[in-house]
């Protein structure tokens, strides 16, 4: 809010206050991958590892965006990126509130994923790859979508009729097929840690 004509704004708290009452540097780390390939599993975990830590987080995944603030969006490419818009437009609102962001979310193109990481800001933004392959989340088929998809009850699902593009450079690939949870898990924290804790 520098340089703002109304000088009421200079007066309001800006991200580093927010990161000095916590302790912690706010962070987006962003799992992208096909349904059923462990992105929730991962995320879920990672945030009970950083909450055990003493550290703020808030996941986003599909069971508090899609049935709340996007639930007037489909799986069209337009409705997937409007889901991706605004998911990363209220993750930096967390982010720049100092908060350890997770997102869960298949964001399939290259496009949708580089939109948020402009919104977010690069800086911020850590990609992970959940790149478990399409034939064991179909085998796993967690929730029947794949059979109806197959059966073609469901239109342009991802992976079966509706693309996925895998990350270019991604900070993490993780094949939750081979590899334990608690080995990916591992990777992300590594990765995420000295982030969070570095001094400011
Ligand atoms: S995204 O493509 O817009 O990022 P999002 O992660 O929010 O997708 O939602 C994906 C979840 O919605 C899947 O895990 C699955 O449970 C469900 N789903 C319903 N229809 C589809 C579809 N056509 N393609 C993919 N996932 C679908």
């Amino acid at each position: 809010m520098e340089n703002n004509i109304y000088p009421i704004f200079d007066k309001m708290l800006g991200r580093s206050d927010k990161e000095a009452l916590l302790g912690q540097r706010g962070m987006m780390v962003w799992f992208t991958g096909l349904s059923g390939s462990g992105k929730s599993t991962i995320a879920i975990a990672i945030e009970r590892e950083l909450q055990q830590r003493g550290i703020l987080c808030r996941l986003l995944d599909g069971d508090n965006i899609r049935t709340g603030i996007n639930n007037n969006l489909g799986f069209s490419e337009a409705d997937r990126m409007e889901n991706i818009r605004r998911i990363a437009e209220v993750a930096k609102l967390f982010v720049d509130t100092g908060i350890v962001t997770l997102a869960a979310f298949i964001s399939p193109l290259r496009q949708m994923r580089d939109m948020a990481a402009d919104i977010i800001g690069r800086d911020d933004f850590y990609e992970i790859y959940v790149s478990t392959p399409i034939e064991v989340c179909e085998r796993r088929d967690v929730k029947g979508l794949y059979a109806r998809a197959r059966r073609g009850e469901i239109k342009d699902f991802t992976g079966i009729s509706a693309p996925f593009e895998a990350p270019a450079a991604p900070a993490l690939t993780l094949d939750t097929s081979r590899m334990p949870l608690g080995q990916s898990v591992e990777a992300v924290l590594q990765l995420i840690l000295p982030h969070i804790k570095k001094q400011y």
